[in-house]
Formats: C-alpha cells, sequence, structure tokens
C-alpha cells in the first residue's frame, strides 16, 4: 500500500509506481548503478581493473563510453541478421520434440490419451526442450563459440545465472571456478580472433574503436558474463510465460493463431504482465525525496518494474492480459541509459518462438493443473517447467 517503503531485514527501499520507478531507473545523477556487493558504490579503479567495467553496473560517462563501444558490434542490423538462423535452431529443436512424441506414440505404452483423439502427440517440457536450449545456442554462436564446445559453454552459463543472485547475498561455490574457466577460454579465442578475425561478435568487440580508446580484454570478459547472465533465462521465461498465459487465455490464443500478425503484440503484453525481470538496483547518491518518503545518501533501492507495469495510473485494467493493448509502453526492458541491449535480440527470438510454435505444435494444453515450479529467486519471473 505503501508506494516507497523501507523494508527493514533486508536493509533496503522498495519503490512500487510506475513514474517513480522509471525516475529511479533513468535518474543516474541520483540513482546510481555502481551498487557494489555491500550497496555501497564501488567506484575504485582497482574493482575495474579486477573484473573489467560491466555497462549494466557503471554511471555515465563510464557507461557512456563503453556502451558506444558495444554497440558498435551489437548492432541491431547484426541482429535481424541473425532470424534465418534462430528460425533453424527453432525448427531443429521442435523436430527433436516431433521426434520424440512420435516415438512416444510407438511405444509398448505410448499411446497418451484417449484412441482416436488425434490432437494427443505425447508430451514435453516446453522449457527444458525449447525455451532454455534456444537462446543458450544462440548466444554461443554469436560469440562465435564453436558447437563442439557447446557443452562446457552450457555447463558455465548455467553456473553464471544460477549466481546472478548473489546481489542479494548468498553465493555459489562453482562460480570463482567457472570465472577462472571462462576467462582461460575467452582469452585463447581473443587471441585467435586478433590474429584471424571472423565474423563474430567477439572480433567486432575487439575491433570496436572509438577516440582512439578499444575495450579492454577483461571489458570484453565481462561483457561476455553479463550477455549470459543478462540474456539467457530472460528470454527463456519470456517464451514460457507467453505460451502460459495464452493457454490461461484460451480466446487470446486463438486469436493469435487466426493471426500470425499480432505475435509481436502479444510478447509486448507478457513483457508487462509477466515481466520476465521483476526488479532492478541503485543506491542513492544523494537524499532523494520519493512519493514523499525521504531515502538517505548511500542506500540501496530496489526498482520494482513488475509493480510498476501492473500501475493502475499508466495502463487501464491492468490486470487484464490482452494482446491488442495499444500503447503498451511497459519498461519491462528498463527505461534511460541502461535500457536493455538485448531487447532487439530477445525480441526475434521470442516472436520466432512463438511462430514456430503456433506453426508446427498446434492445440498446445497444460497435461494437467498442478501448479507450476516457479523460477528461483525474486528478481525473474517465469516457470522452470512447462509441461504440455
Ligand atoms: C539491461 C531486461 C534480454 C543484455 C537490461 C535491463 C533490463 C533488462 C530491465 C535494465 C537494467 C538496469 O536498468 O539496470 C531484459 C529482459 C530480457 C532481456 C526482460 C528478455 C526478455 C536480454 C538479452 C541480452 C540482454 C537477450 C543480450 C544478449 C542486456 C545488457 C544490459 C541489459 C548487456 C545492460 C545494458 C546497460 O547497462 O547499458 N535488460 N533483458 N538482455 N540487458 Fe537485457
Amino acid at each position: 500500500a505503501q508506494p516507497v517503503m523501507y523494508m527493514e531485514q533486508m536493509h533496503i527501499w522498495s519503490v512500487f509506481r510506475y513514474a517513480d520507478v522509471r525516475t529511479v531507473l533513468s535518474d543516474y545523477a541520483r540513482f546510481s548503478s555502481q551498487y557494489g556487493q555491500s550497496g555501497v558504490p564501488d567506484k575504485s579503479a582497482s574493482a575495474e581493473a579486477r573484473h573489467g567495467s560491466s555497462l549494466i553496473t557503471t554511471d555515465p560517462p563510464r557507461h557512456t563510453k563503453l556502451r558506444s563501444l558495444v554497440n558498435r558490434a551489437f548492432t541491431p542490423r547484426a541482429v535481424e541478421a541473425l532470424e534465418p538462423r534462430i528460425k533453424e535452431i527453432a525448427h531443429e529443436l521442435i523436430d527433436q520434440i516431433v521426434e520424440r512424441g512420435a516415438r512416444s506414440l510407438d511405444g509398448p505404452h505410448g499411446s497418451h490419451g484417449a484412441p482416436g483423439h488425434n490432437s494427443v502427440h505425447g508430451t514435453f517440457d516446453l522449457v527444458e526442450d525449447f525455451s532454455y536450449p534456444l537462446p543458450v545456442i544462440v548466444i554461443a554462436e554469436l560469440l562465435g563459440v564453436p558447437s563442439s564446445h557447446r557443452k562446457q559453454f552450457k555447463e558455465w552459463s548455467d553456473v553464471v545465472v544460477a549466481s546472478a543472485d548473489n546481489m542479494i547475498g548468498g553465493s555459489n561455490p562453482d562460480s570463482g571456478r567457472v570465472h577462472q574457466e571462462m576467462a582461460e577460454y575467452f582469452h585463447h579465442i581473443m587471441a585467435e580472433r586478433r590474429q584471424e578475425p571472423k565474423d563474430d561478435l567477439i572480433s567486432a568487440l575487439l575491433a570496436a574503436e572509438e577516440d582512439n580508446e578499444h575495450l579492454s580484454e577483461a571489458d570484453i570478459l565481462s561483457f561476455c558474463w553479463l550477455l549470459l547472465v543478462a540474456g539467457n533465462e530472460t528470454t527463456t521465461n519470456l517464451i514460457g510465460n507467453a505460451v502460459r498465459t495464452l493457454l490461461e487465455h484460451p480466446d487470446q490464443y486463438a486469436m493469435l493463431t487466426e493471426d500470425r500478425s499480432l505475435i509481436p503484440g502479444a510478447l509486448e503484453e507478457t513483457l508487462r504482465y509477466r515481466s520476465p525481470v521483476q526488479a532492478m538496483f541503485r543506491v542513492t547518491t544523494e537524499d532523494v525525496t520519493l512519493a514523499d518518503r525521504t531515502i538517505p545518501a548511500g542506500e540501496r533501492v530496489i526498482a520494482w518494474i513488475g509493480s510498476a507495469n501492473r500501475d493502475e495510473e499508466r495502463f487501464a485494467q491492468a490486470d487484464r492480459f490482452d494482446i491488442t493493448r495499444n500503447p503498451n509502453p511497459h519498461i519491462a526492458f528498463g527505461h534511460g541509459v541502461h535500457f536493455c541491449l538485448g531487447a532487439p535480440l530477445a525480441r526475434l527470438e521470442a516472436r520466432v518462438a512463438l511462430e514456430t510454435i503456433l506453426d508446427r505444435l498446434p492445440n498446445l494444453s497444460r497435461i494437467n493443473d498442478d501448479p507450476l515450479e516457479p523460477a528461483r529467486g525474486f528478481i525473474v519471473h517465469g516457470v522452470t517447467s512447462l509441461p504440455l
């Protein structure tokens, strides 16, 4: 009920309203992204030398410089060019699901459902079999990790994602080892690409230059790390949340089946209604008054994106899922200078995913009404498994 609230146990301020959340996300002078583990802004040069500077935890002017260097490599055009390959990967994943479904029908105990009920072709897990592997494969290929190293890459990606909650305490014992392994691996790839550049993101990052400045190896490594954390589980959850929410709204699912041009709108509405990233952190640089509460300098703040996207003051019937909602000014990808760098890629992957699912797997339904297991942590919103 309070739009700005101090949460005693966690020593953190929560901000819930749309207008205030936008302010916290975009007013970098008063709400810094340089939240060290302690919640104290970590601006030390030694921290930067150790870890490289990560886009998401720096403020302007350093952020502006890094972002424009990275933008040179991660352009909307480079992302668009990925569409045919993303389609191929999506179809390959569905081929595997369909093959397995056919096997389960042929098998000795294979027939699911009533005989003659031809819409039943076995079951699969949308998350494990489709929405989880898709973005991991896409990022591996984007970075130029050869397919022979895919398994190793997936293991790193799992550990990196699992340790992403560290900002709010706890640590993953594998995280240090994986950091080391990844550093060695990418060090090696960078050396190769320096000798012989390829058409991949690592080569483009090495080549990116502005005012005679390049990204350091540590910067590139920390960017690869960020792509794994920021780009995998989020996209997995966008796809899973979209399918789950459509199945809960059969009228909208039917509309979408009739008219594929509604897919982008359905994805925007999913981003608003079930935001994959529910919250982002900042730390105040001075005393700030928001909604009549004064947050002292040096305090940690959580901007609740998921709450802002359901603010009745901004969205009529905010709790209604409506794939034709227009305009839909949700802030699921953030707002201001840190606006999600991967938004065009996430939108492309999710669009291709939904198109492929609607084409290849018509008449999807839940196999039972069991409650779904939520994704771990309170920052991401999604389910760990969606059996269909
Ligand atoms: C930043 C959400 C997918 C890379 C952000 C921010 C949000 C967000 C809310 C802002 C953080 C802040 O203000 O502190 C999402 C959602 C996604 C998604 C909901 C999927 C549905 C991706 C993908 C990539 C990516 C696919 C890359 C492959 C990044 C990066 C930043 C970022 C690098 C930091 C940008 C900066 O600080 O300048 N994302 N993201 N994201 N995202 Fe995403």
